[in-house]
């Protein structure tokens, strides 16, 4: 489709709204407007009263859906129709999403059922949480030099781990982030393994398309989008330079983002945006009537992860906000989520000829929360691709959950690191006291224990057999693999 075309099937598609949709549709009789995907992402409720948004991705030529709302008293139950609006994807992303739509409209509080073109969604934000899913780096790896075989569903297991999460009926799901990896054309030799994942624009300077983000995300996760909100942060393959437009496009849960790394006209043409940190914002999630779970919500999609830089500067403002989110509070205990983990450590198989190793990441971010981090019993991270627990000492536990579906890193080379991380003059991180680490496909479920800051943790293989147990506990991580 040409752009001039794109143009006016989005013009016809607003004015559809603008011109007598809101709210016409009801119940029984909504068109069917061929949705590839709904699902709701919880948001800030300083945005969204409810804390709750209903996103749907529909092709290209049709128009937004009603989002589909029933309430329920006990004396009566009342149906009303909800206008979606479109998200629009950047002029400047061309071809790269011109095949969909994507609309997006507030869940109201008080539903009690929600749908969009017949998908059921999520209604409202769990009024408890007992059981939290948790994963993160999920797509299917295809680079120029290092391709993942995304036809072997025990290769990239994303679909069959999806399934297994559906069926453990989680109240919420928090993705660390890292959705999309096909950043490259399959290249020709490897064609029985990724033949037909779709490439990138090759005239644009970004790696994401619709169609990368049906295969990578939308498709594989189907199972999983109706079960529960999810709360999502991005990862460094979300930067702008990557699959940073898909991401603010489909996931960011904030009103007005989706232009956030929209590609700029330069000098030698059209550039990627620079990637910086979105805001910090919280989700709660009340455990019991007297007890609440604050996620404070950092991106991290950007930074080195190997030294401290300039960028470093740049991020210490969301943890700042962080840790003010977190301030203790009767009846409150907070998790830092964000996708690059601050104490965490690679494999020694990482280590390049010639150079002393540092196992420790990720650098940029470590330093930027130096000092921020007294008001979180536990940071929940991915971006290395295993399962890993890291304790240090007066610090809240680092886990890492990065094997949720992209090409594992290696299983050995992780010996208890013994020095602790620099991050800058006079400022070292503790020498860790315990670590755990795993490397298999998987996810995690995590339970709230009875005592306030306590939860226990199944980690589960793609298939959702239990291969580990965790506990959190007075702001310390604790994991044993349980043998079976
Ligand atoms: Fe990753
Ligand atoms: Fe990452």
């Amino acid at each position: 489709m040409t752009r001039v075309k794109r143009l006016a099937t989005v013009a016809a598609a607003v004015g559809l709204l603008l011109g007598g949709g809101v709210g016409a549709a009801t119940a029984g009789t909504a068109p069917d407007h061929g949705v590839i995907a709904a699902y709701a992402l919880a948001a800030p409720t300083t945005e969204v009263p409810s804390g709750l948004v209903a996103r749907a991705v529909v092709p290209a030529g049709s128009s937004c859906p009603a989002l589909e709302i029933s309430a329920r008293t006990s004396s009566r139950a009342t149906h009303r129709s909800f206008a979606m609006t479109q998200r629009l994807a950047p002029a400047t992303t061309g071809a790269a999403f011109a095949s969909i739509l994507v609309c997006s409209a507030p869940v109201p509080v008080g539903a009690s059922t929600a749908s969009v073109g017949g998908h059921v969604i999520p209604a409202h934000m769990p009024a408890r949480v007992q059981r939290l899913a948790m994963f993160g780096d999920t797509g299917c790896r295809i680079e120029s030099t290092q391709v993942q075989d995304c036809a072997d569903s025990s290769q990239w297991p994303l679909a069959r781990l999806a399934r297994s999460m559906a069926t453990q009926d989680p109240d919420a799901i928090v993705f660390n982030g890292d959705f999309f990896y096909r950043e490259a054309p399959c290249p020709a030799l490897d064609d029985d393994e990724c033949g037909s994942s779709p490439p990138p624009v090759a005239s644009l300077p970004i790696t994401d398309s619709a169609y990368g983000w049906i295969a990578d995300v939308l498709l594989p996760m189907a199972p999983v989008l109706p079960t529960a909100p999810l709360i999502v942060t991005r990862g460094n393959h979300e930067a702008c330079y990557r699959a940073g437009n898909g991401y603010f496009l489909m996931f960011d849960p904030r009103e007005g983002t989706e232009g956030t790394c929209a590609p700029v006209l330069g000098a030698k043409g059209l550039e990627a945006a620079a990637t910086l940190p979105l805001p910090t914002y919280a989700i709660d999630l009340p455990v019991t009537a007297s007890r609440t779970l604050r996620l404070a919500i950092v991106d991290s999609a950007g930074g080195s992860d190997t030294e401290v830089t300039s960028y470093a500067a740049q991020q210490r403002p969301a943890y700042e906000q962080a840790s003010r989110l977190a301030a203790p509070a009767a009846g409150r205990e907070s998790w830092l989520v964000t996708h690059r983990p601050l104490y965490a450590y690679v494999s020694s198989t990482f280590a390049k000829p010639g150079k002393a190793f540092d196992p420790w990441t990720s650098r940029d971010q470590a330093a930027a929360a130096y000092g921020l981090l007294g008001n979180f019993a536990l940071v929940s991270s991915s971006h290395i691709h295993i399962a890993q627990a890291v304790q240090l000492p007066g610090l809240p536990g680092q886990l890492v959950l990065g094997n949720g579906g992209t090409l594992l890193d290696p299983a050995v080379g992780y010996a208890l690191p013994t020095t602790g991380q620099v991050v800058g003059t006079g400022q070292a991180y503790p020498v860790p006291s315990s670590a755990w680490v795993d490397q298999r496909f998987g996810y995690a479920m995590a339970y709230p224990n009875a005592k306030a800051g306590s939860w226990r943790m199944a980690m589960l293989d793609h298939t959702g057999r239990q291969y580990a147990r965790c506990g959190v506990d007075d702001r310390r991580i604790f994991c044993a693999n349980t043998g079976r």
